[in-house]
């Protein structure tokens, strides 16, 4: 089926839900231009998000360009700018998760490094590292060395002290936003991508999981923990991030040519939570 037809029947199946003014703009067929622009950039969460907002205000909150920058990164930024520099900051006010989290997430890890046919403790790659939470209780433990990314350059400050005695294991600091960062060719043993996911387009998260992939060395592993949906994705309009659905997460990591090689679930995170979970991906 060609794609414009695609774009017809998303059109046609909406129709009905749009609110006003996205009848308007279906009248001056201004809908396909926005279903394709929203499309190329969430290929797998489309219809979910699709189905929660009007066509006409998800625009404006995803692919809306003002001022060369995409609305939905622009956003997180303004999101971020406010957030403290501190490890409430980094859990979203939930502090009471960390030291759950960090077992979890140092046991997952076990799994993969030091060992025949396992990555090796050298050297890893915290993505969105923040004040670096997860380099220092669960990465600089493990590895001689680590790198870290985030695009905020206030968090990376505080890493400076945050990360306390090992500080000096941690190599680079860089300050880039994700979608245009490429993690240096064959580097890393681990590469950890935590509560950030959500903060990619499906078009840049696909690109950056590519980009990771030539950036592990032989054994190497990428891990990734993060919200996930129990029913579709959500788009989160107060931090602009999406919450996807563990089948939309995989069609992504299928797309980027990596295979799950584990997937697990967090245990002991209270129902009233968004449950959350690791895998890791070769
Ligand atoms: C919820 S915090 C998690 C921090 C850390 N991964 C942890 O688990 O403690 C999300 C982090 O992702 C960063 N971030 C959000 N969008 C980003 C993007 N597009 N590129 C790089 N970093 C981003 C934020 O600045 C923030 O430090």
């Amino acid at each position: 089926m060609g794609e414009k037809m695609e774009w017809k029947r998303a059109h046609d199946a909406f129709k009905s839900r749009w609110d006003r003014t996205d009848d308007v703009m279906c009248r001056h067929s201004m809908s396909f231009f926005l279903h394709k622009t929203i499309r190329s950039d969430f290929f797998a969460s489309y219809l979910f998000l699709l189905e929660r907002l009007p066509l006409v205000k998800l625009f404006t909150l995803t692919s809306e360009v003002i001022n060369g920058e995409m609305q939905f990164y622009a956003r997180a930024k303004r999101f971020y700018e406010e957030v403290p520099a501190t490890e409430e900051g980094m859990m979203g006010d939930f502090l009471e998760l960390n030291s759950i989290d960090v077992e979890a997430s140092s046991m997952f890890l076990r799994k993969f490094v030091g060992g025949p046919g396992k990555a090796e403790t050298k050297y890893a790659l915290d993505c969105g590292c923040g004040i670096g939470r997860v380099t220092r209780h669960v990465l600089l433990p493990i590895f001689s060395s680590v790198d870290v990314v985030d695009m905020m350059d206030n968090f990376l400050y505080e890493a400076l002290s945050y990360i306390g005695r090992d500080v000096k294991k941690v190599k680079d600091y860089f300050c880039c936003a994700l979608q245009d960062f490429t993690p240096p060719i064959k580097k890393y043993d681990v590469i950890w991508i935590q509560w950030v996911t959500g903060h990619l387009t499906d078009k840049d998260l696909m690109g950056f999981l590519i980009k990771c992939k030539c950036s592990l060395k032989d054994d190497g592993v990428i891990i990734i923990k993060d919200n996930v949906g129990r029913h579709g994705c959500v788009l989160d309009q107060t931090d602009s991030s999406v919450i996807r659905e563990i089948e939309i997460l995989k069609h992504i990591t299928a797309k980027s040519d990596l295979e799950i090689i584990c997937a697990e679930k967090q245990l002991d995170i209270p129902e009233q939570f968004v449950p959350v979970w690791m895998m890791a991906l070769k």
